[in-house]
């Protein structure tokens, strides 16, 4: 058994810098529970002429298979991003023996059965904790805490730069643009923010949690996502005022129907765990037939939160490499794919529409939503400062997708109706 562990880093953007800045302050530690001292040979960069601080035995390249090939290297640290020149660049490292670290869930999400089955081929290992959720161990979690059970849904808040957003949006009245900018500056944004703020992020993170939780090869194309760029503060202003918060929230449930998939906005009631979860914070909320509820919180983005998943699961594979069990983790789906279809997928929804204000103009309304069979929780009318104009906005009872979808196309051929400015789930309140 080697006494010293040599790491590829593949990327030194914020998170690298911080596996870099763990691995200096933690050393002592690192060698107490693995008895390897880590140290960190090559480091892959786009720029070789940025000014870094690196450790003194370390070298800079730009070129991959400095790494992949060096056969000294013997674990590879990917915090670089992208899907398909990584996935080239780390299937190259696992034919040539390097056990992997990544914290891309872009990749995993897309990629994860074929990263899997070559880590299977070689005897590598391939740990991606950092992936979901940053700072917060919910993959593990998962897979070994609650792994004698059967989880039946999970919601989380799995987007720190949406989340941190929507909280500056709400509590400070910030504008949508400044606030990405400064979400940019802290280091939560995506290099192209509109994975962010269109919810793929979350959406490939959920399929991630998905596939582990239900143990079902779920797919990112089977995921409904809505991002966050149609709430107003009008929605938030509402919200508030029935009762609710809006958060960009993945949700995934799994019933005898099989499972579904969402990333969209949500009314959460204002009392409701998630509802306090603020700034880049995530949490993930996790119901298994017999632990009932549960809720993982954190720091969901950012340089150290992330650096430390990623420094943990090369203390897992330090382990295995001194055990010899590299390569032995992955446990196959247990369960086909099944996906509910929008007639199986019951949900709340919040509507807020401009309508004319005119006798009969109501009845119009609910005879069609009557004809779906769908019934309201709440409702709330005012006037606006246009002349002879209404403001409405409902919440329904549980309704099936499809016929939610039906009513709602009927309302916009209603000429009663102004326009439809907003719809979003709602969850709980029940
Ligand atoms: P970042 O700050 O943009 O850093 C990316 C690093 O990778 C840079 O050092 C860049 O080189 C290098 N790089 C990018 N493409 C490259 C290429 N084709 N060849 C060589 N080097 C390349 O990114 P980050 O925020 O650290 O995120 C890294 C990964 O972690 C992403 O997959 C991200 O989704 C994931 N992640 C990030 C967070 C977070 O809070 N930031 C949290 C969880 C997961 P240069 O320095 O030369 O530009
Ligand atoms: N851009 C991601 C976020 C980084 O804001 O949550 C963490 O995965």
């Amino acid at each position: 058994m080697k006494n010293t562990i040599t790491v590829g880093l593949l990327g030194l953007g914020t998170v690298g810098s911080g596996v870099i800045e763990i691995l200096r302050d933690h050393k002592e530690r690192i060698e107490h529970k693995t008895g390897c001292d880590v140290t960190i040979k090559s480091v892959l960069v786009n720029d070789l002429s940025k000014p870094r601080e690196l450790p003194a035995d370390t070298q800079l390249t730009d070129r991959s298979e400095d790494i992949t090939r060096d056969p000294e290297i013997d674990v590879i640290v990917e915090v670089m991003g992208g899907i398909d020149h990584t996935l080239t660049i780390l299937l190259e490292a696992i034919e040539h023996g390097k056990h992997i670290v990544t914290a891309n869930k872009d990749l995993v999400a897309q990629h994860g059965e074929q990263l899997f089955e070559a880590c299977q081929k070689h005897k590598c290992d391939l740990y991606y904790e950092a992936s979901v959720a940053g700072g917060i161990p919910i993959i593990r979690s998962i897979m070994d805490g609650l792994s004698s059970d059967r989880i039946r849904k999970m919601m989380g808040i799995v987007n720190g730069t949406t989340n941190y957003i929507m909280t500056k949006m709400a509590q400070d009245g910030v504008d949508f643009d400044s606030v990405l900018k400064e979400a940019q500056d802290l280091g939560f944004a995506e290099a192209d923010p509109t994975a962010d703020v269109d919810g793929l992020d979350a959406a490939r993170k959920m399929t991630i949690l998905s596939i582990l939780g239900f143990s079902m090869p779920y797919s990112l194309e089977d995921v409904d996502i809505k991002g966050i760029r149609g709430i107003s503060s009008d929605d938030i202003t509402y919200a508030e005022e029935l009762g609710y918060r809006i958060k960009l929230i993945g949700i995934a449930e799994n019933d005898h129907n099989g499972v579904s998939v969402s990333v969209e906005p949500t009314l959460l009631p204002i009392q409701h765990p998630l509802s306090s979860v603020n700034d880049e914070y995530n949490a993930v909320y996790v119901h298994g037939d017999a632990v009932g509820e549960t809720m993982f919180y954190g720091p969901g983005a950012g340089k150290l939160p992330t650096a430390t998943a990623i420094v943990a699961d090369l203390i897992a594979v330090l382990k295995n490499i001194r055990l010899g069990t590299t390569g032995t983790a992955y446990v196959q789906p247990q369960f086909p794919k099944q996906v509910k279809t929008k007639k199986e997928q019951l949900t709340k929804k919040y509507i807020r529409l401009h309508v004319d204000d005119q006798a009969g103009m109501l009845n119009d309304l609910t005879n069609i939503f009557a004809e779906y069979d769908i019934s309201f929780d709440q409702f709330i009318q005012r006037p606006t400062e246009q002349e002879g104009e209404r403001e409405l906005m409902l919440v329904t009872h549980r309704v099936s997708e499809e016929d939610f979808e039906k009513a709602r196309q009927d309302l916009e051929s209603l000429t009663s109706v102004r326009s439809i400015d907003s719809i979003f789930r709602v969850e709980g309140g029940e």
